[in-house]
């Protein structure tokens, strides 16, 4: 039996040894401290579990879902984007459902990409932006990201020769795992470089709610309102503690929509209309427990960026995303993985290498704020003792 050539890029995966690396430190005993997901432990909203619950009953609700069915997450999302960022949006052509933006942007290669041709990534980045691409037999072109620039990247550092065989740009701000922020001027200038270089650009935007500044981020569309090359993707996951329910959305350029969803009708039958309904209703009700998910991870932002550095270590303080981006101390400099392993295997406590993120990660840990302020006090001093 012979296995893809496309799957052995996906083989190498530091977070499968991490993984290993928590389960055998359970097994010796150690309480795991799990600060290495970003998967938020804090609740779905009330009024969302209450309307999956009344959905489950309702036999309509049972039966495969077409994209005709989809047409009232739809329009909530659609009205949800142009409240939030004024950019209208058509709800039949222009918006589409996905099972978390996890699965949208790592089908959108297959949309967009022939063989062989380049799309240009963040590094580091997410994971499964790079994976589409090797799924769809495309080849990546890093885009290194430095603290020194802010974590954005330098559109004048792509070679020519790359540039004439791209169709993709996929950019994500506010940044995980860097924490970057962009702004409207970063945004505008992607997307006529995008327009120049006749470029898909697909921005990955599930922390757009997840800001400490008092406004939400920029939404890529605000730099290009008629659509001409953007398309954006969204979560469920982040604003409205859905991650496990699997529901997002994509919104844009008429023609990467249908392209996406031409994809998408051969893998799944969306989301179970009951999980849309609870989506609908996180999207048009309240929006209180957004604030309450902002206000819960400024606080324990501050709380762990305070007792890191009472601890000698000094990270930035970031202005969005629920994760510390913190640079190594030596002299652990650029052996993310090593000390990360070390570090649950020895205290129980868990986070992100860098280098899981992409070559320019290394140096770095990812530390996700998803439990209490006391707790993420308890693991920094547990650090402590492990750096002594
Ligand atoms: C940049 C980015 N994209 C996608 C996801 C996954 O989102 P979803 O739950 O919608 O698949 C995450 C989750 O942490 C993320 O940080």
């Amino acid at each position: 039996m012979q296995i893809a050539q496309r799957i052995r890029p996906l083989q190498a995966n530091v977070f499968a040894d991490m993984d290993r690396a928590k389960a055998a430190a359970r097994a010796a005993g150690k309480t795991i401290v799990d600060l290495s997901l970003g998967s938020s432990d804090l609740p779905t909203p009330p009024h969302v579990l209450a309307a999956i619950a009344a959905a489950l009953p309702d036999p309509t609700t049972h039966g495969y879902c077409l994209f005709s069915g989809t047409q009232a997450f739809r329009q909530a999302a659609a009205r949800w984007y142009t409240d939030k960022f004024g950019v209208a949006v058509d709800a039949e052509t222009e918006v589409l459902l996905l099972i978390g933006s996890q699965e949208g942007t790592a089908h959108l290669p297959l949309a967009i990409l022939n063989p062989g041709d380049f799309a240009l990534l963040m590094d580091p980045g997410y994971p499964s932006h790079a994976g589409g691409v090797y799924l769809a037999n495309g080849q990546i072109y890093p885009m290194p990201l430095h603290a020194e620039a802010g974590f954005l990247p330098r559109f004048a550092d792509i070679p020519l020769a790359v540039l004439e065989q791209s169709r993709l740009m996929v950019l994500s701000y506010p940044h995980n795992p860097t924490t970057a922020t962009a702004s409207l001027e970063f945004w505008q200038e992607a997307v006529a470089f995008c327009q120049r270089h006749n470029l898909v650009l697909a921005h990955d935007f599930p922390y757009a709610d997840l800001t400490f500044t008092g406004k939400p981020a920029v939404s890529a569309l605000q730099a290009d309102p008629g659509k001409t090359c953007t398309v954006e993707f969204f979560t469920m996951s982040k604003s409205y503690n859905m991650g496990g329910f699997r529901v997002g959305y994509a919104i844009g350029n008429a023609q990467i929509i249908a392209a996406l969803r031409q994809v998408k009708a051969i893998v799944d039958f969306n989301q179970y209309p009951g999980i849309q309904r609870g989506a609908i209703a996180a999207l048009t009700g309240s929006q209180d427990n957004v604030q309450t998910v902002i206000d819960t991870f400024r606080q324990r932002r501050d709380a762990a960026v305070v007792a890191l550095d009472a601890i000698g270590w000094t990270v930035p303080t970031p202005e969005a995303t629920m994760y510390l981006w913190a640079q190594l101390p030596e002299p652990w400099g650029q052996q993310s993985t090593e000390f990360c392993l070390r570090l649950v295997e020895q205290t129980g406590v868990a986070l992100a290498p860098g280098i899981g993120f992409g070559k320019s990660g290394e140096g770095y840990v990812r530390i996700a704020l998803v439990h209490p302020p006391e707790a993420i006090s308890r693991a920094i001093a547990q650090i402590a003792g492990f750096l002594g």
